[in-house]
C-alpha cells in the first residue's frame, strides 16, 4: 500500500513540480528549443520548472504558428519560425535539439558554431563519425554537448552500477537489456520507421539497450555475434535482438521493439523495460531502468537469498519525484556553469555507443543510417 501511496504521489508531483525561485547572484540558462517536440514538455519543460537556474525562453518550429500554440501552452517567452533565427539569438545560452536523428547532426553543428551549449536528443546522429565531429566543434569551441541519455543520471541507475562494482556478486558474465513497447503507440507513418530521417528500433529505443549494456558491463562490445531484425520498412527495423562478445568473456543481449504485435491480436503486451546483470556470485535484475521514478525494483540474488532495493534519491541530491529528467538538467546545468556534476555522458562513451549501434547494422546488412547532407563552413 505504501508503495502505491508512494507511486502516486511521485507521479503526481512530477507532472506538477513545486516552482523554484531563481537564485539571486545567477543568472539563469536561457534554453531555445529545436521543434515543438512531443518530448519536450518531459525532457526539457517539466524539469527546468523546478531548477532555480534555468529556463526555457525560446521555441522555433518550421510551422510558425504550431511553434506559437506550444509556447503559450507551455508558457515560452519567444517564438520562431525558423532553427537558426532562434539559434542566433543572442539571448540564447543552450539548444536543446530534439529533432528527427538524421537532423541531429546538422542542427547541432550550427547550434555549436553559433556558441550555444546543447542538450541533444539521443541517439547522438545516424553515424559515430558524425558524433566525433560535433564533440570535437564543442571541444574546439568551449562548449557543453551532452548526448541525452538521462536515465544514467538516476540513483538508481547508480546504485545498480555501484552494486556490480562493489565486487559483491563477482565478475559480469551475462547481461540482457530490453527496451519495448506493445504495438498501437506508434503509427506506420512515424517518422522513427522513417529510414532517411535516421528511424530504426536499434536507433530509438535500442540505444538504451546497448548503452545500458555498455555502463553496466564497464567495456563495449568487441564483436557482434548474431543480430534479428523484424523490418516495418525495408531498411527500417521495427524490431532488434542483437548478441555481442565483450572482453572478460562477458556475453550480452539486447531486445528492443517499437511495437510488440498483440498477442491473437488482442491482448497488448507489457511493455519490458528490463535489465539483467548475471554474474559469477549471482544475479541483479533491474525492473525500468529507463524511467524508474515512476517505479523501479532492483532484486539482488544470491543463492537462495534475494534482496530488493530502491533508490530515488541521492544522500545529498534530488527528491523523490525528479525523474530522469530532472536529475540530468541538473548536471547540465553544473557542467554549463563549471561545477562538478554527479554523473556525465563523456564524448567516448556517445561515440562508442554509436559504433556499436553501426557495427549491429553492418552485421545484418541493414547498414547504418545515411550520413547528413550538411557540410560546415570552413569557417567554423
Ligand atoms: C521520410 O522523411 C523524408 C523527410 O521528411 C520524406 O521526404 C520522406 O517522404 C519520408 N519517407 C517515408 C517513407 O515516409
Ligand atoms: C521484467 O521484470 C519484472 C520484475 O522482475 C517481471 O515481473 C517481468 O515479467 C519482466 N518482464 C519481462 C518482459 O521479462
Amino acid at each position: 500500500m505504501s508503495s502505491i501511496i508512494g507511486f502516486v504521489s511521485r507521479v503526481r508531483t512530477t507532472f506538477n513540480p513545486p516552482e523554484a525561485k531563481p537564485l539571486p547572484n545567477s543568472k539563469p540558462l536561457k534554453f531555445g528549443v529545436l521543434g515543438a517536440a512531443a518530448i519536450a514538455p518531459d525532457a526539457l519543460i517539466n524539469p527546468v520548472k523546478s531548477h532555480p537556474e534555468a529556463v526555457v525562453f525560446a521555441v522555433a518550429a518550421r510551422d510558425k504558428e504550431r511553434a506559437g500554440a506550444f509556447a503559450k501552452k507551455h508558457g515560452i517567452a519567444k517564438v520562431f519560425g525558423s532553427y537558426q533565427e532562434l539559434i542566433d539569438d543572442p539571448e540564447i545560452d543552450a539548444i536543446y535539439n530534439p529533432l528527427p536523428n538524421g537532423l541531429h547532426y546538422e542542427w547541432t553543428m550550427k547550434a555549436l558554431a553559433a556558441g550555444k551549449h546543447v542538450l541533444l536528443e539521443k541517439p547522438a546522429a545516424n553515424t559515430a563519425e558524425e558524433t566525433r565531429k560535433m564533440f570535437e566543434l564543442a571541444e574546439t569551441k568551449g562548449l557543453v554537448l551532452l548526448e541525452a541519455f538521462h536515465y544514467r543520471f538516476h540513483p538508481a541507475v547508480h546504485r545498480v552500477k555501484a552494486i556490480i562494482e562493489s565486487g559483491e556478486l563477482g565478475a559480469v558474465q551475462r547481461t540482457t537489456t530490453s527496451l519495448t513497447l506493445p504495438g498501437g503507440y506508434m503509427k506506420a507513418n512515424d517518422i522513427r520507421f522513417n529510414y532517411s530521417l535516421g528511424g530504426g528500433a536499434l536507433m530509438d529505443m535500442g540505444c538504451y539497450t546497448i548503452n545500458s549494456m555498455r555502463y553496466f558491463a564497464g567495456v563495449d562490445p568487441t564483436e557482434v555475434l548474431s543480430v534479428k531484425h523484424d523490418l516495418s520498412n525495408p531498411q527500417v527495423d521495427r524490431k532488434t535482438v542483437a548478441k555481442f562478445a565483450l572482453p572478460g568473456s562477458i556475453t550480452s543481449t539486447i531486445v528492443c521493439d517499437l511495437g510488440v504485435p498483440w498477442k491473437f491480436k488482442l491482448i497488448p503486451s507489457m511493455p519490458d523495460l528490463n535489465a539483467t546483470i548475471k554474474c559469477e556470485k549471482g544475479d541483479i535484475k533491474f525492473m525500468n531502468y529507463v524511467m524508474p521514478t515512476a517505479y523501479h525494483s532492483i532484486t539482488v540474488t544470491t543463492g537462495s537469498k534475494s534482496r530488493v532495493e530502491k533508490a530515488y534519491t541521492f544522500p545529498d541530491l534530488g527528491e523523490p519525484w525528479w525523474t530522469t529528467y530532472r536529475y540530468q538538467l541538473e548536471a547540465f546545468v553544473n557542467r554549463v556553469k563549471g561545477r562538478p556534476t554527479h554523473a556525465w555522458v563523456t564524448k567516448e562513451d556517445s561515440i562508442k555507443n554509436m559504433e556499436a549501434i553501426e557495427s549491429v547494422y553492418a552485421k545484418s546488412g541493414l547498414g547504418s543510417r545515411p550520413k547528413s547532407e550538411y557540410v560546415p563552413s570552413s569557417s567554423v
